[in-house]
């Protein structure tokens, strides 16, 4: 029997035991599927972020990531592909786990392919069924550029966070996200709604930072209609348009004390008033935090509640920084370039595997948002067809701009709590010192039209630590004098 273009499914096998991929790989081509097959965690997770997939069989045990592992990281990141979790032995937990994380079906081998072609049947049917629903979004005109909520990462850290993303998902119970600036705290936030019962819904965004907080409140809450000059009509406020849906209160911790004493009292009863209203409305919302403050320190100088604090942190993401987790930055990098040469370029351009290693070795103060932002730079200014280091010899200028605002001690402190050697260190203030030195020796010396002598009772040093330095930064002498 063949499978016509729109009914054939793109399908992935993933299991250490090669006869299982034989058989199932044999039943499934012979159906005119199109089918990859791998034999460990890290090559399934690989092939499932590179490539789309209708179906996923994926053996609980595998070398590498268990399918259940993988099962999560796909819905954290909003994935469609439907899971089916093969297993060996059959048990009631293994079996739980897997449908309370979203798995299409358990089956446990030996299984026959009557029951293969069954799963494909469901696994079909619920991509039209997939399919509608986001022509209906599309229509609805609410949705999301496709794969703008994607999350990557390989590291445990994220790994654990894709965890945790498929488990708050389905549950609403309020959440902090923490991180730095860049890190993906508004991707977190969409991840969270996207995976949840209310991804069809509105996923609503407030920065408390952005908005003066003389407006915020009806902003939140809505206003009445003249509850104050300016109100000429009324207004529903983000808590009733997020309603059904995620509301994002992103940059939690910059708002003012009084407006989150009225916040806690919306989130205890769930209802909200608006300004210059009398009534409260009961709104159906599911609340996500985030903020790059420190709350318990906000707490402890007064600066945040600490019954909200508590209230909103119920469930805790903390996003670690791109250089505490360095084996991203490759991962991004690559998920980068492919989503940014066809879009940006329009033309298929590759990553070299130098320019992936000097990245690696980059710093990241603005974390992954600097990373995301230099390969559309480097894609956009290159002109072959492969990115190299030199693509990326912008980011030498912006590193050092990034260390002009910081003091000598604080890079260097940042650098050593980064990891660098004691010698990498030393290395590290010579060339600073240098680099002050350099100037100011030059710009004297030029002054004194390359008279040592004069130049050296200018700095205040005597002449022989002057001709020391002058050799050892290799400073050209301006006019003929050497020896004055
Ligand atoms: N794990 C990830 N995978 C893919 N893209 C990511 C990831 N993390 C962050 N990004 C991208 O990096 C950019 C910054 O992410 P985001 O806006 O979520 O960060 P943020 O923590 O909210 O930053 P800020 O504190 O500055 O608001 C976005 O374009 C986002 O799509
Ligand atoms: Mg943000």
């Amino acid at each position: 029997m063949n499978a016509t273009a729109e009914s054939r499914l793109a399908v992935l096998i993933a299991d250490d035991e090669e006869s299982i991929r034989f058989v199932l790989r044999e039943a499934l081509e012979a159906e005119g599927h199109r089918v990859n097959e791998v034999a460990d965690g890290e090559s399934a997770l690989d092939a499932l972020s590179s490539d789309q997939f209708d179906i996923a069989f994926l053996d609980i045990r595998m070398p590498g990531h268990s399918g259940l592992e993988i099962l999560d990281q796909l819905r954290a990141t909003g994935s469609n592909t439907a899971v089916v979790i093969i297993t060996a032995q059959n048990t009631m937990e293994n079996a739980v786990e897997a449908m309370k994380r979203g798995a299409l079906d358990y089956l446990v081998k030996p299984f026959s392919l009557a029951q293969i072609s069954a799963l494909i049947e469901r696994a079909r049917s619920t991509r039209v069924l997939r399919d509608e629903v986001r022509e209906l979004r599309r229509e609805a005109g609410g949705s999301q550029r496709p794969g703008s909520e994607r999350l990557v990462g390989r590291s445990d850290a994220m790994l654990d966070i894709f965890k945790l993303v498929g488990k708050v998902a389905v549950r609403n119970v309020p959440v902090l996200i923490t991180g730095e600036s860049g890190t993906g705290k508004e991707l977190v936030a969409r991840a969270i709604h996207s995976a949840s019962p209310r991804s069809n819904r509105a996923f609503v965004t407030v920065n408390a930072a952005a908005i003066p907080s003389e407006l915020l409140e009806s902003e939140l809450f809505g206003h009445e209609r003249g509850a104050f000059t300016g109100a000429i009509s009324t207004r529903l406020g983000r808590f009733r348009e997020a309603s059904g849906g995620t509301l994002f209160l992103d940059e939690i911790g910059d708002m003012p004390i009084g407006l989150q004493a009225k916040l806690l009292r919306v989130l205890q009863n769930g209802e909200v008033t608006p300004v210059g209203g009398r009534d409260p409305i009961f709104v159906d919302v599911r609340v996500i935090t985030a903020t790059h403050h420190n709350l318990d320190e906000a707490v402890s100088h007064g600066n945040f509640r600490e019954d909200l604090l508590y209230r909103l942190r119920v469930v805790p993401i903390e996003i670690p920084s791109l250089r505490e987790r360095a084996e991203d930055v490759r991962t991004l990098a690559e998920f980068f370039t492919h989503r940014y040469s066809t879009e940006l370029v329009e033309e298929s351009i590759e990553i070299s595997e130098k320019a992936l290693s000097y990245l690696e070795k980059q710093r990241w103060p603005g974390n992954v948002r600097e990373l995301e932002n230099a390969i559309k730079r480097a894609l956009v200014l290159a002109s072959t067809k492969v990115l190299s280091p030199t693509d990326f010899n912008f980011l030498e200028d912006s590193s050092r701009r990034h260390g002009g605002g910081q003091s000598l001690e604080d890079l260097i402190v940042a650098r050593v709590r980064d990891g660098l050697s004691e010698d990498k260190v030393t290395d590290l203030h010579r060339k600073l010192i240098e680099s002050v030195e350099r100037p100011l020796l030059d710009t004297i010396l030029k002054h004194t039209d390359g008279n040592q002598i004069r130049a050296a009772a200018l700095l205040g040093i005597n002449r022989n630590t002057l001709r020391k330095k002058i050799v050892e930064l290799g400073i050209e002498l301006p006019g003929k004098d050497e020896s004055a």
